[in-house]
């Protein structure tokens, strides 16, 4: 007789549903659905990649010395005080692991990314959901839900699937009055979109209670890649570094990941274009009579009548072809995320929508 059983929690979490990618009849699908950069890697990072096959039967570096020299002498921190993981996504989850675990609390907010809620459980912690106000983190929602169990705090800022954000003075005085056992982290994920916007780099470095992760997978177009990275005290990266694995990034995505970092001209010119479109997009699915908050990141969220509209416009973008993301499993079921594409794809997605809303009436 066998009785093998997951951990606690384990079969608690729901299996990750990433955006979809394929839709039956159609070759060619425009996917607007996992906030990828629509211009790809920098064609340096594509150099870096093709280069790389030469040293595949090699190990990869298990101190990740080149890229942590990289990002530091870009983002001006100190190498010492970061760790790379496979995407950020196992930054977070090697978070949970480290500083989490039974009878212990792991507090996100509500419409916030599925990974925290995910990995608090993978670790055997309890994942706590504070409310947000108008789809924006709200610090006193998530100091009221602090106490002596809490141990991770999860921000994403800009967040994901809102894109909304709030000041860092609010993340600054957040971290001043949280439990002194607490660890707030600050998810960039999409901290380059944003002008005048560090991601917290300063922050962490006044603050030891404090960390900031980042990844390669938005702007730096490299979400096939999977690299990710984070930065804290000395103290709290130690910690990271005796759970990660040795081998946790292979050599393509180290020298991908390092000639993306040095290409900083072109990130600011995805940036640039992003946000020109990204703020045409909002201000013509407002015109077209949809509700849309200001988006910091590379994707809108246009919001429908109901949940029932928001279904069929998700079908009707389908039979064009076009893949978005719907968003109820982040507790926005009226609510369509969709990531910014060049400039003549957004023009079709409106068009689009606003047949489908001509078509209701
Ligand atoms: C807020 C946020 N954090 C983290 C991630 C994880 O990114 P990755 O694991 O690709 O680095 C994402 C991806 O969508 C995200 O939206």
């Amino acid at each position: 007789m066998v009785n093998i059983k997951p951990q606690p929690g384990i079969m608690q979490i729901d299996l990750y549903k990433g955006g979809a990618s394929e839709l039956e009849g159609h070759d060619n699908v425009v996917k607007l659905s996992s906030n990828e950069n629509p211009f790809g890697p920098s064609p340096k990072a594509v150099e870096a990649y093709l280069k790389s096959g030469k040293d595949l039967h090699r190990y990869p570096s298990t101190s990740h010395e080149h890229l942590r020299q990289a990002i530091s002498r870009v983002l001006d921190l100190p190498e010492e005080n970061i760790i790379c993981g496979v995407g950020s996504d196992e930054i977070i989850s090697l978070l949970c692991q480290t500083f989490s675990g039974q009878g212990e609390e792991v507090i996100y907010t509500e419409h916030g990314f599925a990974m925290y809620k995910i990995s608090a459980l993978a670790a055997g912690a309890n994942p706590v959901v504070v409310k947000e106000e108008n789809r924006t983190t709200d610090t006193s929602n998530i100091l009221n839900k602090c106490n002596q169990n809490t141990k991770l705090i999860f921000i994403a800022n800009p967040n994901n699937p809102t894109g909304t954000m709030i000041t860092l003075d609010q993340v600054q005085d957040l971290a001043t009055k949280i439990p002194k056992q607490a660890l707030l982290v600050l998810d960039g994920a999409y901290a380059e979109y944003v002008d005048n916007y560090d991601g917290g780099i300063q922050l962490v470095k006044k603050l030891r209670n404090v960390m900031m992760i980042r990844t390669f997978s938005k702007i730096y177009g490299l979400g096939g890649m999977r690299v990710g990275w984070g930065f804290s005290s000395k103290q709290v990266i130690e910690a990271l570094q005796r759970v990660r694995g040795p081998f946790n990034l292979s050599v393509p995505a180290l020298a991908v990941a390092e000639a993306a970092i040095y290409d900083q001209d072109y990130v600011i010119k995805c940036k640039e274009k992003n946000n020109f479109t990204r703020d045409w997009l909002i201000k013509s699915l407002r015109e077209l009579g949809l509700a849309c908050d200001n988006s910091f990141t590379n994707f809108v969220l246009p919001r429908f009548k109901d949940q029932l509209q928001a279904e069929l416009c998700d079908k009707y973008l389908q039979s064009r072809g076009f893949i978005v993301r719907r968003v109820d499993g982040y507790n926005l079921p009226e609510a369509l995320r969709i990531t910014v594409g060049d400039q003549t794809t957004s023009e079709r997605v409106v068009s689009l929508i606003e047949e489908f809303l001509v078509g209701q009436k």
